[in-house]
């Protein structure tokens, strides 16, 4: 066995429903993978250690830092991200809502902050402010667009109740 062999493995990972086959090395982040192997550059990454939530994904619906996960550990797992979201051409209602109440400034923290509120709404669909405070407390805006982002999730909620509703 080569020395190559012996650090890599060929891992299956789902990835916004499609299974794809990986070679990674042992010690390569979630968030590595993700933006080197898969294209998926919409999952950021900043401070690589836990700290921004700029490079946040869904794991089994879970709002997790890709960084902080190794991509070995996840096979069989459901990945879910930002590019995951639309449908079809069509806005998925938290992106519609960060649009319509000015979420993004720079837009740097806002996948992982849309990441965290689907997370938070899969779990919560009607959340108090302290619930979404404390839901993306672990996402820094270094823009500071805190007001809006809350108005977003605010609005997001709100509209995916109304679609639930309608169904
Ligand atoms: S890059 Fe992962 S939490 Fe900051
Ligand atoms: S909008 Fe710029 S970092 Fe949040």
């Amino acid at each position: 066995m080569t020395q190559n062999e012996k650090l890599t493995k060929l891992i299956q990972l789902t990835i916004n429903g499609e299974s794809r086959p990986l070679l990674v090395e042992a010690h390569w982040t979630l968030s590595k993978v993700l933006r080197n192997d898969c294209g998926h550059t919409g999952t950021k990454e900043a401070c690589n250690e836990g700290a921004c939530g700029s490079c946040t994904v869904l794991i089994d619906d879970i709002a997790t830092p890709a960084c902080m996960v190794l991509a070995i550990e996840q096979e069989g797992k459901n990945i879910e991200t930002i590019e995951g979201l639309s449908k079809d051409g069509q806005l998925h209602p938290i992106q519609e809502a960060w649009l319509e109440e000015y979420g993004a400034q720079c837009g740097f923290c806002s996948p992982g902050m849309i990441m965290s509120t689907k997370g938070l709404l899969i779990k919560n669909a009607n959340p108090t402010d302290d619930e979404i405070k404390e839901a993306l407390g672990g996402n820094l805006c270094i823009c500071s667009n805190y007001e809006h982002i809350i108005n977003a999730v605010r609005s997001a909620a709100r509209k995916m109740s109304k679609e639930q509703a309608n169904v």
